[in-house]
C-alpha cells in the first residue's frame, strides 16, 4: 500500500497504513538502537540508548495490541522516511572519528527518530480517537508519552553534557605521511 495509491480510499485506510508505517518503523528502530549504544563513548547517553531499546519492545508489545484490538493482522509496510533517517546516521557516523563529535552526532540521529515517531503516535492517537477506537488511542498516547521523554531527555544530555565537550575538540593532526598524500592529490599528482 503507497501514498496516494488506490488501496487507500478512506480515513479507516489511511490510519491502518500509519500504524503499519510505525510497526515497520518501531522494528527498524529497535535494530538500530544496539548499534547506536554501542558507539556511544558517554555512559549517560549510552545507558539512554539501551533503556529507550528496552521502551521500544514495550511499544511494539502496545502496537500489537492495537492491531489485535481492531481485529488486524500485525504487520507493517515500509517506512522510507525512518529508513532514510537510520541511512543517514550511519553514514554521518562513520565519517566521525572524534568521540565527543560522534556523541553529538548520535544525539541528533536519535531526536530526529524521536520526533519522526512523535508526528505518527500524536496523528494515531488523534486519528484512532476519530474513527471511535479510545482504547487503541490510548495504546498510542502512551507510546507517545514514552517519546517525547526520550526526546527531552537527549535535550538534557546534549545540553548538560556532550554539547560543550564537543565544541573543544581540535582538529585532529595530520603526519607528515597524510599530509603530503593530500597536498600531491589536490596538485593531481597520483599517489605512490
Ligand atoms: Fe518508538
Ligand atoms: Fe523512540
Amino acid at each position: 500500500m503507497g501514498w496516494f495509491s488506490p488501496d487507500i480510499t478512506t480515513m479507516n485506510d489511511l490510519f491502518v497504513h500509519t500504524l503499519q508505517d510505525i510497526y515497520y518503523a518501531e522494528h527498524q528502530i529497535a535494530k538500530a538502537l544496539p548499534d547506536m549504544a554501542a558507539k556511544a563513548s558517554d555512559r549517560e547517553l549510552k545507558k539512554g540508548f539501551q533503556t529507550h531499546l528496552k521502551q521500544t519492545r514495550g511499544q511494539i508489545k502496545r502496537l500489537d495490541q492495537a492491531f489485535k484490538k481492531l481485529k488486524l493482522k500485525p504487520q507493517g509496510t515500509k517506512c522510507p522516511a525512518i529508513d532514510g533517517i537510520i541511512d543517514e546516521t550511519n553514514e554521518i557516523a562513520g565519517e566521525i572519528t572524534d568521540k565527543m563529535v560522534l556523541n553529538a552526532a548520535l544525539i541528533a540521529a536519535a531526536q530526529a527518530v524521536e520526533h519522526y515517531e512523535i508526528t505518527r503516535y500524536g496523528t494515531l492517537t488523534a486519528w484512532a480517537k476519530l474513527l471511535g477506537h479510545a482504547d487503541v488511542a490510548r495504546l498510542f498516547a502512551a507510546n507517545l508519552k514514552e517519546e517525547k521523554a526520550t526526546d527531552k531527555k537527549l535535550n538534557t544530555i546534549a545540553r548538560t553534557r556532550i554539547n560543550k565537550k564537543a565544541m573543544l575538540r581540535k582538529p585532529r593532526k595530520l603526519d607528515k605521511r597524510t599530509q603530503d598524500a593530500i597536498l600531491a592529490a589536490q596538485a593531481g599528482i597520483p599517489a605512490i
